[in-house]
């Protein structure tokens, strides 16, 4: 097994490690314990995050997954149901949270990119019947990481929620990686968030904070929020070391999506000149390469993985590469390399030298 430190890991844009200078901006934080509200970290990162965010008031969770589930449970009935596009993170990867903490179901509604029409929401949307199941919330995921990073467009949002919003229904929008959508599209983070009641962006994904999600939405909707954190069990002591590795990353890292987004490129780039393999177009830090009929996922991860190259399988004949800060464009140019060696031949490189 190669070096960890010297894998080109392109799992995930979660595996970063805190920069030199990430670290000693925790080491530095001012802290108190947060649930008493007296950590001026937490403090700062929340009120920063609510200003690009444009919403009255943010709060700070310990994951993705937590803010999902708490914009739900602010915002959801129980027994009611859920529209989502049905490749999203909150149908698919939170391990049926929505049905076990909020009691409710998802409707997944098929698209082909992961982006909801509006013909399709409103078609999924129930009439106000009296019996039946009523809908209580849509679900909107920005960029979209089932979808390859798909940036789904202000205007495009704007159309989906007037939709919901006639039907007196309030959107959440999964922003898990919208600092990505808003660097890719030249717009700011509060075009999107403005349109949606609830939004939740990730400090540990792009921006290469080690731990946590910011919510936003009213100053009501959060304060209740809150409450719904700390029953989760999400309420943190002296939570202002991660903060502060948080507000590092809006302020210092977000600029930096762009070398990720260009790097994504490339590699799709090298791919489509590899034969077996097609690259999906990237618009964000997600590259999905899908493999020819007869390929086995498993074996080319396990030959690039020889070669020092992590990457994700993601479907009987797709494996993922997402680019973040701890890989720079040699790394790209090696992933590249590996990726042909991996479907054409050649021996693998001693591991001394991965
Ligand atoms: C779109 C999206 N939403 C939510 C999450 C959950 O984030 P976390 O892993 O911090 O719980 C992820 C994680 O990959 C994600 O991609």
């Amino acid at each position: 097994m190669p070096d960890p430190q010297r894998v080109v890991d392109l799992r995930s844009d979660t595996v970063t490690r805190p920069s030199a200078e990430m670290r000693r901006a925790i080491a530095e934080a001012e802290v108190g314990d947060a649930v008493l509200g007296d950590d001026p970290t937490v403090e700062a990162l929340e009120t920063l995050a609510a200003e690009m965010l444009g919403k009255e008031r943010a709060l700070f969770v310990p994951s993705g997954i937590m803010a999902n589930q708490t914009a739900i449970l602010v915002q959801a009935r129980r027994g009611t149901e859920v529209v989502i596009d049905a490749g999203g993170h909150i149908l698919n990867y939170e391990e049926g949270a929505a049905a076990a903490w909020a009691g409710v179901q998802l409707r997944g509604v098929t698209t082909p990119d992961g982006l909801l029409r509006e013909e399709d929401l409103q078609a999924a949307i129930r009439p106000r019947t009296g019996h039946g199941v009523q809908t209580s919330l849509v679900c909107l995921e920005n960029t979209h990481n089932s979808a390859g990073g798909r940036v789904l467009p202000v205007e495009r949002m704007r159309a989906l929620v007037e939709v919901a919003h006639e039907a007196g229904i309030p959107v959440h929008l999964d922003g898990a990686r919208l600092p990505n959508a808003a660097v890719a599209a030249g717009r700011e983070m509060r075009e999107w968030a403005a349109l949606a009641d609830t939004v939740m962006i990730a400090l540990s994904k792009g921006l290469g904070a080690p731990i946590g999600s910011v919510l936003a939405g009213t100053e009501e909707t959060i304060a209740v929020a809150r409450q719904v954190r700390r029953r989760l069990g999400g309420g943190m002591r002296q939570a202002g070391f991660l903060a502060a590795a948080g507000i590092f990353g809006l302020e210092r890292n977000f600029s930096l999506l762009a070398d990720d987004h260009r790097r994504a490129r490339r590699l799709a780039e090298i791919a489509a000149a590899i034969p077996g393999v097609t690259p999906l177009t990237p618009e964000t830090n997600i590259l999905m390469l899908d493999l020819a009929p007869g390929i086995d996922p498993a074996a080319v991860l396990s030959r690039l993985s020889e070669r020092g190259v992590w990457m994700y399988q993601f479907g009987p004949r797709r494996i993922r590469a997402v680019t973040h800060l701890d890989v720079d464009d040699a790394g790209i140019e090696r992933a590249g390399s590996a990726l042909r060696e991996a479907l054409v031949g050649g021996a693998p490189p001693p591991v001394a030298g991965v």
